[in-house]
């Protein structure tokens, strides 16, 4: 795999140093919260799997599954739900686990989807954030990395589902998508 990889933006030592220090600061702001961590699937599992090891507040976890159509790099806007919550969440305190942002438009979405239900907050964590591809306002309260606009794989992240079990964020070689 490593072979389609033109470079290694974050290594795993990196990923490691910054997660630590997001769940710090969760554990710090949703202290007496009653915490819900909801991970978009696939790509957060990775992350969420390290980020909940360092979150010492009592937690509850739950899966969304979405799918937005468009082609194999990019969002169309439309976005479908495949796997909905399971957990009532009600008077919760949501924080949606994402591997990246893009142009945003599938966060956007689930924002309203779950705010439907009436939680106490909602908020977003991301791992990596891609600014300069944004199509939608949205207000993100945790970040990892700010990343510029190359197609990225590895800790979480696909190319056509494969590359997620790299232990670092690479930038694909552009042959392999084009
Ligand atoms: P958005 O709706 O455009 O923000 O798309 C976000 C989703 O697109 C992410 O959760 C990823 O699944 C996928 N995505 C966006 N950029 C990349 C990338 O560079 N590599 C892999 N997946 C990506
Ligand atoms: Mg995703």
């Amino acid at each position: 795999m490593r072979e389609d990889i033109k470079e290694v933006l974050l290594d795993e030592e990196k990923i490691n140093e910054k997660v630590k220090e997001l769940g710090r600061k969760i554990s710090e702001d949703y202290k007496g919260k009653d915490l819900l961590l909801v991970g978009i699937l696939k790509g957060s599992v990775v992350f969420m799997g390290n980020l909940l090891k360092y979150i010492d507040v009592p937690c509850s976890i739950d899966f969304m599954s979405v799918s937005s159509y468009g082609n194999n790099t990019s969002t169309s806007g439309v976005v479908k739900v495949r796997k909905d919550l399971d957990t009532d969440v009600k008077g919760k305190d949501i924080l949606i686990v994402e591997d990246i942002i893009d142009s945003g438009i599938t966060l956007k979405y689930l924002m309203g989807h779950i705010k439907e239900r009436r939680p106490n907050s909602v908020e977003i964590i991301t791992m990596l954030n891609k600014p300069e591809r944004r199509k939608v306002d949205m207000n993100v309260k945790y970040t990892g990395f700010t990343v510029p606009d190359y197609f990225l794989v590895g800790y979480g992240l696909d190319y056509a589902e494969k590359y997620r079990n790299l232990p670092y964020v690479g930038i694909l070689k552009d042959e392999i998508y084009q």
